[in-house]
């Protein structure tokens, strides 16, 4: 059993409490900590939390803590994380990490010197679709996996902190890049060194200093490419779709909108339909278990399993390191125009890994290019050879 001090009453905070203290979980938040006394006062009342305080330390060095959950804004991720190293109190933290690589690098080395457990809260790769999928690709279903997409758009966040640019550390990219790259980068495979990004970013909408709207793509050392597509501008409620396009077929998957579960109201009786969601008369698409849908039950699961198992999760700070390093070269990409290396100072996967080939063997004399059957039942190759290069078409 695990017991939790949570940082931040708000928006994520509980979505965390919901999931952690909800079904029959045997978890429970023994501490809250948040910036005003009736939140957290309400909090406590609310998700019966014997322990509330306006003091981030005191929550963290409540004895009866055993880890501390980081809900807070970005600006305080790095502030709570040195106070947990400082504790030696076990950590998991929210996303995006932090708002720059320089600030999530010495918050991982931070935790690593204090030997503490540490886990990043990356939701959206727990998403029980997500999980499948992964599982898929990882046997081979699809083959190599050339490109994978991840898009995250809806129409903006809804405390003011996100939108202004020191608290949050930038826009739409900061906030929904960081799930996108996570999620793409665990199709292509975390192992596989990123090397460059090209971003395009702009504030098309809304009156802010940062980007409201952007596209990426991110190349791998073993030729895939991941792009990811993010927004706070969208209109229509929360698009979290993913696309992996791989040697031996294909995935699409549809996480919140449209998912199969489709309701009409005049709007009657129906105040909250879904996270995001703009409206609650006519059709809508409702979630059938948002809190699992979104990962949050299988990620604190991971989590804690691991840390009673004295193992790391699927996610770590180093993961949460790794999106803020693509942040970075995308946010300059934006500025300059131009694909910018990616610097890793810290890599922890395969080196030297090179494109794949994209010849396959037919015969000794030729590669094939495609094979198929018309509709008037011939199969046909399409062949080239390998000394001439000439293209042609063989019928058998
Ligand atoms: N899917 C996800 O994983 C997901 C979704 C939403 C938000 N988040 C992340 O969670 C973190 C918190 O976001 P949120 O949506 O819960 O925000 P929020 O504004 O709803 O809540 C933030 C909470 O932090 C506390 N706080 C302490 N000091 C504060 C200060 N100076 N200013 C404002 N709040 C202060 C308060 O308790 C407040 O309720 C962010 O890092 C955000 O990126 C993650």
């Amino acid at each position: 059993m695990q017991k939790i001090a949570m940082l931040g009453s708000g928006f994520i905070g509980r979505f965390y409490a919901d999931s952690l203290q909800g079904q029959r979980s045997k978890d429970k938040i023994v501490s809250i900590y948040s910036r005003k006394e009736e939140s957290a006062k309400k909090f406590a009342g609310d998700y019966n939390v014997p322990h509330f305080t306006t003091n981030m330390e005191e929550s963290i060095s409540n004895p009866e803590v055993t880890i501390v959950c980081i809900a807070l804004p970005n600006n305080l991720h790095e502030e709570a994380v040195m106070l947990c190293c400082k504790h030696k109190k076990a950590v998991i933290s929210t996303k995006p990490l932090a708002r720059n690589a320089a600030e999530a690098k010495r918050m991982l080395e931070a935790v690593e010197k204090a030997g503490i457990f540490n886990g990043y809260l990356e939701d959206l790769v727990y998403s029980p679709k997500c999980l499948k999928a992964i599982k898929e690709v990882e046997n081979g279903a699809i083959g190599r996996v050339l490109w994978a997409k991840s898009r995250e758009a809806h129409p903006g966040p809804h405390s003011d902190w996100f939108w202004n640019k020191e608290y949050a550390g930038g826009g739409c990219i900061l906030d929904l890049g960081c799930h996108c790259i996570e999620i793409t980068r665990s199709y292509i495979g975390k192992d596989i060194k990123p090397v460059e990004v090209m971003c395009w970013a702009d504030t098309q909408v809304k009156p802010i200093e940062a980007e409201d709207h952007a596209i990426a793509l991110i190349k791998y050392e073993n030729g895939a490419i991941a792009q990811f597509e993010v927004s706070w501008i969208f209109r229509g409620g929360m698009d979290l779709r993913e696309e992996v396009m791989g040697t031996e077929g294909t995935i699409w998957v549809n996480n919140f909108l449209r998912t199969g579960f489709e309701m009409f109201s005049t709007g009657k009786g129906t105040a909250y339909v879904a996270e995001k969601a703009e409206s609650n008369a006519g059709w809508l698409f409702p979630v059938g278990d948002e809190v699992n849908d979104l990962g949050y039950n299988h990620m604190f699961t991971d989590m804690f399993r691991s840390f009673e198992e004295g193992r790391q999760p699927r996610e770590t700070f180093y993961d949460g390191y790794f999106c803020n390093v693509i942040m970075d070269a995308a946010y300059k990409s934006a500025a300059s125009k131009k694909w910018e290396p990616v610097n890793l100072e810290i890599w922890r996967g395969k080196t030297g890994v090179s494109k794949v080939s994209n010849l396959t063997e037919y015969d000794k004399d030729h590669y094939l290019v495609k094979e198929e059957v018309t509709h008037y039942g011939e199969k046909k190759l399409i062949l080239k050879n390998k000394q001439t290069g000439k293209i042609i078409e063989k019928v058998v």
